[in-house]
């Protein structure tokens, strides 16, 4: 089961918006929320550890006993919740944005930015730790290439819809930085 620290708390004026990172599974967005919110102060979670900490499940077995469908509910509505704590950055899964209008309601209530990298960097990354992910985990290589490939493009239109976007050598603590100070 995945876990981190979750912060905890309400949202209180005067502090500074959420900050969502959105894109593909294996595209870093745990990674970075954990570096943006030691370079600033802020608290950060994985949105699967929080939906896992909630249901006492792991998402693998989520999907197993209840289906995607529900799953996705769910994250929908931990998203909600977990963005209300205060100073956090969120990590949120690859296929948040593209359910139940998360994307809107996440350019609603904070600062989206998708981290883009490309399915054979994504392949790389994921190609050792398929199993716990119940996406890609009966695939084999090549099919995990043409999977990734795929839901790529059909969930670019969802990504897309974020405020910011950070592609290959773009991304970097610097320019989340700026992202984040042109919201201050
Ligand atoms: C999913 C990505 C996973 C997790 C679930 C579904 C997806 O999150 O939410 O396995 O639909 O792409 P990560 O992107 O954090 O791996």
């Amino acid at each position: 089961m995945k876990d981190n620290n979750p912060a905890r708390g309400s949202t209180r004026q005067g502090d500074p918006l959420p900050i969502f990172l959105i894109g593909m599974m294996g595209s870093g967005k745990s990674y970075w929320a954990q570096r943006i919110a030691g370079e600033l102060g802020m608290d950060w979670i994985d949105l699967d550890a929080a939906i896992e900490k909630q249901t006492q499940q792991t998402i693998k077995e989520i999907f197993e006993t209840t289906g995607e469908a529900s799953f996705r509910e769910l994250e929908s509505k931990i998203l909600k919740k977990v963005a209300g704590y205060r100073r956090i950055v969120i990590a949120t899964g690859g296929g948040t944005p593209c359910f139940h209008h998360n994307i809107d309601w996440m350019n609603a209530h904070g600062i989206t930015i998708w981290i883009d990298e490309t399915p054979g960097v994504l392949v790389k990354r994921l190609r050792p730790e398929k199993n716990h992910r119940p996406l890609i985990k009966d695939l084999s290589d090549d099919q995990l290439q043409d999977f990734l490939s795929r839901k790529l493009a059909e969930r670019s239109v969802f990504y897309a819809q974020a405020r910011h976007h950070l592609k290959g050598a773009e991304i970097s603590l610097k320019s989340f930085h700026q992202i984040i100070q042109s919201h201050v």
